[in-house]
């Protein structure tokens, strides 16, 4: 059995995506032990909480140095001993304690087909709307594994998605998560679960 943490920070339609795939066994074999936010008020939450998952969110701000905060986070998802670490949608830095920990173990989920349109300040909206601006003819999603880096791990898969005449930001966010970002973590964390992609 797989035991998977997932981390977010917003609506979580990454993590019911993945919820809904564990409970209808297209995600085989694989148990979500915890899902951690650093925002209480994150709607993810509240998916996790009716799917009945244990969930916790830690804020920085409740905590007067950031090496406090790490700390609580790491022994959180410690408490869940997962074998793997989801980041779906998850604005937080990544402390270096808890790269080396989970080295090959941590895996996310970025909006667009790496090295296009990654890195430092590339989240949310602002993916798609470079996207368009640069005026690719395909965008997408990619799973990688987590480093020091920002977006920077070995890539593990990735989806395709094409741009449309007209796209706003907006509308090709929605389709690059409909046709990729939904099917891919599901069919990346399945593939994991069955051994056919290897941790570590
Ligand atoms: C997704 O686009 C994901 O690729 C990115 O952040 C967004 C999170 O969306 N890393 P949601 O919270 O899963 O709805």
């Amino acid at each position: 059995m797989l035991r998977v943490a997932v981390c977010v920070s917003g609506g979580g339609t990454n993590l019911q995506a993945i919820i809904d795939a564990v409970s209808c066994g297209e995600i085989k074999d694989t148990k979500i032990v915890g899902v951690f936010s650093n925002n209480p008020g994150a709607y993810a939450l509240k998916r996790a909480e009716e799917a009945g998952i244990d969930n916790c969110a830690i804020s920085p701000k409740d905590f007067s140095s950031r090496e406090e905060f790490n700390r609580a986070f790491l022994d959180k998802l410690d408490e869940w001993d997962p074998d793997l670490v989801v980041l779906a949608g998850f604005l937080v830095i990544i402390p270096k304690e808890m790269i080396s920990r989970y080295r090959g173990r941590m895996i996310n989920i970025h909006p667009s087909l790496i090295p296009s349109f990654c890195g430092t300040g590339y989240y949310g909206l602002k993916v798609h709307e470079e996207a368009l601006k640069k005026g690719v003819k395909v965008t997408g999603a990619t799973v990688h594994f987590v480093d020091e880096g920002t977006d920077t791990g070995r890539i593990i898969a990735q989806k395709a998605v094409e741009v449309q005449d007209g796209d706003t930001p907006e509308i090709l966010q929605k389709r690059v998560m409909e046709q990729a970002e939904w099917v891919l973590l599901p069919r990346v964390i399945n593939d994991i679960a069955c051994g056919n992609i290897k941790l570590g």
